[in-house]
């Protein structure tokens, strides 16, 4: 007797035909024709079971703040920041438990298992780190949450962000963060990061900083960060956030640091609906895109995520929690339109974003986490192409959202004649 069956699923390898069986939380059983019972049985109807979307980029102490208290006028990055700190000095830990809550609720409904949120650090009572630890703790059944200590205003550059950061760390936040070229100059930036990775390094802690979040082909923090990854040991373990200044680099220069992030294992996220949004605001015409170089960094081997950052606050005003909508955006900004490159991007915000989480347990294969979501796709390229409904998540063997399957009713005017109304799945 297992807990859920689902029958007749599609792999995201391809697979067809597959039952899913459940015990325990865990993925008892992956074959054909599964015959035993269960408490529930689920049709899958040939539509697609993926793992979980995983988020390794966000910001949920700001989230569904939109407008609060003011909206951001020129749409840049800097006036995002300002803002932001404005609206610190008015919200309170239950306003960002309230929001951040409501935010879970609709990326569960997404079929959002996982999610890497940075949380500001520069505030000397830590309201966001308070308010999101308690989230971590009420939301750990239906989703992983794993949180970042994050200096938004500069390490160095704010007078109490190093201590604070800290007591953040202490507290329980799980990742060193930073935002090197926010600081004064160039040097400080270098320095921002030797000091965050030794803290990682001395805590056996993952770091994740955005780096070079710039239109400023010299912005070369991340060049910073490979070394200090790779003089204090910490491969595998660091991440560069962002990194869209790599899009304005030199060819040259570039061709030296890919294999220098390659060789340190450093990984890369891109935040493709943000950065399309911010990016080459200071161009006139032809206006940088700005994401960074997505396709060369994975063809030299480097684990690339694509992280959605951000959702109606002080730096994008749109957004609803959706993963297939930030790696759809990825895929066209990076002109990675392949049938394998689509398929890829697919990965970008499942597996990649899951290794560099560093989630256990993670993926839909017999011992895993019975942790799915079932969407109204029949492969990953079309689930990229509609942005396919979610028909059902799946978190510890247990159904956590479910909706029906989405039916389209179209009615089509040819020219001169009615035609009759169609129904049309998909
Ligand atoms: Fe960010």
């Amino acid at each position: 007797m297992f807990d859920l069956i689902i029958k007749n699923a599609s792999l995201t390898d391809g697979q067809t035909g597959i039952d899913i069986a459940c015990r325990n939380g865990k993925i008892a059983a992956l074959e054909r024709d599964i015959t035993a019972d269960a408490k529930e049985i689920i049709d899958a109807a040939g539509y697609l079971v993926s793992p979980p979307f995983v988020d390794p980029h966000f910001h949920m102490d700001a989230t569904l703040s939109l407008g609060t208290p003011r909206m951001n006028v020129s749409g840049t990055l800097l006036e995002g920041i300002a803002l932001w700190g404005e609206l610190k000095e008015v919200q309170s830990i239950e306003d960002i438990v309230q929001r951040a809550l409501q935010y879970c609720e609709l990326a569960v409904a997404k079929g959002i298992g996982a999610i890497r949120s940075h949380v500001d650090t520069c505030d000397d009572k830590l309201t966001g780190v308070q308010a999101l630890l308690e989230v971590r703790e009420q939301v750990k059944d239906c989703l992983e949450l794993q949180l970042v200590a994050f200096p938004q205003d500069g390490v160095l550059c704010d007078p109490t962000a190093m201590q604070n950061t800290i007591r953040a760390l202490d507290m329980g936040v799980d990742v060193v963060g930073g935002i090197p070229h926010f600081e004064r100059t160039m040097a400080d930036g270098a320095e921002s990061v030797r000091l965050l990775c030794e803290i990682a390094a001395e805590r056996g802690l993952m770091v994740d900083m955005h780096c070079d979040e710039s239109d400023d082909p010299l912005s070369r923090h991340i060049e910073t960060l490979v070394f200090e990854t790779q003089r204090l040991g910490l491969q595998g373990r660091v991440t560069g956030s962002h990194l869209t200044s790599m899009h304005s680099m030199d060819n040259y220069y570039v061709s030296k640091l890919i294999p220098l992030i390659a060789e340190a294992q450093v990984h890369a996220v891109p935040n493709p609906l943000i950065n399309i949004m911010l990016q080459g605001r200071h161009d006139t015409y032809p206006k940088r895109r700005g994401q960074t170089r997505v396709r060369e960094m994975r063809d030299a081997g480097i684990i690339v995520g694509f992280g959605s950052d951000c959702m109606m606050d002080p730096w994008y005003s749109l957004g609803k929690a959706d993963m297939l909508d930030v790696a759809f955006m990825g895929l066209h900004v990076g002109q990675l339109s392949s049938r394998a490159d689509m398929a890829w991007c697919f990965d970008a915000v499942t597996l990649n974003s899951a290794r560099i989480m560093g989630l256990d347990g993670y993926g839909v294969a017999k011992g895993c986490e019975a942790n799915f979501v079932l969407l109204q796709a029949h492969e990953t390229i079309e689930a990229l192409r509609l942005r396919a409904h979610r028909i059902a998540v799946v978190r510890k063997g247990c159904v956590v959202s479910r909706s029906d399957p989405q039916i389209f009713r179209t009615t089509m005017n040819a020219v001169g004649k009615d035609l009759d109304e169609a129904t049309v799945k998909n």
